[in-house]
């Protein structure tokens, strides 16, 4: 199983949302031979558009799951601003914790993540624990890790296969992780370089997400494999 994970990161408003839904379903009823068996292709859009890219998800038929970028660390409760775990259980099955942005932007710290772990597992939500560099520290109850390097988020140089494989290598060997996916400047150009080494089970792609056709074809490529 190869994972496909869209981070849409703090982007589109309604309109874009549905419009993006209908170029992606428009996309997948043309080619629907491809094989998405063998994929497991995520969406995680901002918390305010779950409900309606659920309906537009089941709407149009579309072999995707949906996740979110982040979860309260606590549970329900006077935790002003929060969204818990418990909340978005019966919306996602997936939860992006500890992307370098909410490290950096936000403060987010071990302790915290942990916490936001450890609330997710008790939810039933999958967590896809992001780290900037193989020796950050990783929660025991993870078993789904992002490798993203800072420096190639965003900025167009992803880092190279072989160095990236090294790396989802050592995270396995040194935890009980048993899915590396990785993350930073994915394309369509370059997926197909990261999802053909031993160790790498997927990537996490962010602006290249957010365009149907480039999703769209990440997917063609990496159905291909
Ligand atoms: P990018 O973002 O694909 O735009 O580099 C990846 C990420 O931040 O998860």
């Amino acid at each position: 199983m190869k994972y496909i994970v869209g981070n849409w990161k703090s982007n589109k408003n309604t309109k874009e949302v549905e419009d993006w839904f209908k170029n992606f379903a428009d996309l997948y009823r043309q080619n629907k031979r491809i094989a998405t068996d063998r994929l497991e292709i995520v969406i995680c859009p901002p918390f305010v558009y779950l409900s309606l890219v659920n309906k537009l998800k089941i709407g149009y038929g579309l072999p995707i799951k949906i996740g979110v970028q982040d979860v309260s660390p606590f549970s329900n409760g006077a935790y002003t601003g929060e969204i818990s775990a418990n909340m978005l259980e019966e919306l996602v099955e997936y939860v992006i914790i500890g992307h370098s942005e909410r490290r950096s932007n936000f403060h987010e710290d071990d302790k915290m993540l942990t916490e936001k772990v450890k609330k997710s597992r008790e939810s039933r939500l999958q967590p896809i624990y992001c780290v900037q560099d193989s020796k950050t520290y990783i929660p025991n109850e993870v078993s789904i890790v992002a490798y993203e390097p800072t420096w190639a988020i965003g900025t167009g140089i992803s880092d190279t296969p072989e160095s990236a494989n090294k790396a989802a290598e050592f995270i396995k060997q040194k935890n009980q992780v048993s899915t590396v996916i990785y993350g930073g400047s994915v394309t369509p150009e370059n997926i197909n370089s990261f999802l053909t080494t031993n160790n790498i089970d997927g990537v996490l792609p962010g602006g290249a997400s957010l365009d149907p056709v480039k999703f769209w074809e990440i997917i063609v490529n990496a159905s291909k494999i």
